[in-house]
């Protein structure tokens, strides 16, 4: 969330100090997840700060964005009708201006908790306090790991190679090419957190699609790398660059030593293939001096590419658990992640280009046998704009998942 952006937690209030206690520790966690946020709240109902009050704490604090959100957990009454009005927000809208202490500030409104995973966590946790049954609380490091094992994705590298190392040995050249359009969007969020004395790990760190530009601006940097063939292009890479503040570790993150802690820790799509995932978090945590920094897929975005399988394949796709399920595990192990979603439009010079760049991670000979159908797939949701260029209708996202330590 920007430094601007102040967050309204709205309570219904009671006449019993309950309501007010959950919504206050509520908004102190949403503070703790978004670093230095400015995070109030407020009641509609008998307890106080009012709405008005609450509106007027963020006089000063320099925000120019308030978003109320309302602690409820589905839309009622309230939610639509009462608190809109008194926040002087139309009825179905989402938003307007107020004026705060002579200053033009933006107030959204935000949706209620609604019908969610993490809700459904929180249900599952009720449930297994009240029978006193733990195992009733879901166990996010099994799932993890069930998930990734039965997932279409490990199927697929067990299929063309014999382990994980192997298939990124084969896959490095053409991942050294891609040049993936989520890079700079993160290097960009990390900028703000580096400097030149910083010390920086990267954990998975393939043929160096964030080593390299972070090297750029940091003290040093740590390289973890498992496969030998995805090492040696960002070797050479860092050869080319004379980038000559790069330590490189041929290993898994699991079995690689590492000596004391890094100010930022980074781990770019390289979860997927840790099973242990509970432990080799905790590792993570216990190497980060400041920021740990976690990129992961989003279901939602795998949409696409679950087609494309289906094509290919001719089998249902099945995905891995994704960043829903991490964020999970971290909040059991005490933490308060905040979640940024990267969203990155692909764009390619022509049309087939966008198929090979859909359909990188599969093997050639597979491709070429449903060419027609792939390529008739793509032109649905690929679009020609007026520079020239093809981009995809809609946008990837993956969620950048930030543990900030000591907060
Ligand atoms: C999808 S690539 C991501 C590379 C790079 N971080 C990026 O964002 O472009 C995944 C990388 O994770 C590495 N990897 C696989 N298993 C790993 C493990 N157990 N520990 C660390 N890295 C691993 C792979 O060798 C591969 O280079």
């Amino acid at each position: 969330m920007e430094n601007n952006t102040g967050v309204l937690v709205l309570g219904h209030g009671s006449s019993l100090p309950f309501n007010k206690e959950v919504v206050n520790a509520v908004a102190n966690m949403i503070g703790k997840c978004n670093g230095n946020a400015v995070v109030k709240t407020a009641f509609l109902n008998i307890d106080t700060p009012t709405l008005h009050e609450g509106l007027k704490s963020f006089e000063g604090t320099g925000v120019n964005r308030i978003v109320a959100l309302p602690c409820f957990l589905a839309p009622g009454v309230h939610t639509t009708k009462d608190i809109p009005r008194v926040l002087g927000i139309k009825e179905g809208d989402n938003r307007t201006m107020i004026q705060l202490g002579g200053t033009d500030v933006e107030l959204v409104y935000a949706e209620p908790l609604g019908a969610d995973p993490c809700i459904a966590g929180i249900a599952c946790r009720r449930i297994g306090d009240a029978l006193n049954d733990q195992t009733s609380m879901p166990n996010w490091a099994q799932l993890w790991e069930q998930g990734m094992r039965e997932s279409s994705w490990m199927d697929d590298i067990a299929q063309q190679a014999n382990s994980v190392n192997k298939y990124w040995d084969d896959q490095s050249p053409r991942y050294n090419r891609g040049h993936d359009a989520y890079r700079s969007p993160v290097v960009d969020r990390l900028k703000k957190y580096i400097d030149t004395t910083t010390t920086l790990l990267d954990i998975g760190a393939g043929t160096g699609a964030l080593t390299i530009p972070l090297a750029k601006k940091v003290k040093n940097v740590v390289s973890i790398e498992p496969s030998a063939g995805m090492l040696d292009y960002l070797k050479n890479t860092a050869l080319k660059e004379n980038l000559e503040n790069i330590e490189f570790i041929n290993n898994t993150w699991e079995d690689a030593r590492i000596s004391g802690q890094y100010d930022i820790v980074v781990c770019s799509h390289a979860l997927y293939f840790i099973t242990d995932m509970k432990k080799s978090l905790q590792r993570m945590i216990d190497a980060t001096g400041k920021h740990l920094f976690l990129m992961i897929g989003i279901h939602e975005s795998n949409d696409r590419y679950g087609d494309i399988w289906k094509i290919i394949k001719g089998t249902p796709y099945k995905p891995g658990p994704d960043y829903i399920n991490i964020y999970n595990l971290l909040r059991e192990m005490d933490l308060y992640p905040e979640v940024k979603i990267i969203t990155t439009t692909m764009e390619c010079s022509n049309l087939d280009e966008a198929v090979k760049l859909a359909t990188s991670h599969f093997d050639e000979s597979d491709i070429l046998a449903k060419k027609d159908a792939i390529r008739s797939y793509i032109s649905q949701y690929v679009q020609q704009e007026s520079d020239g260029m093809f981009r995809w209708k809609d946008s990837f996202k993956s969620a950048l998942i930030v543990v900030n330590k000591n907060v």
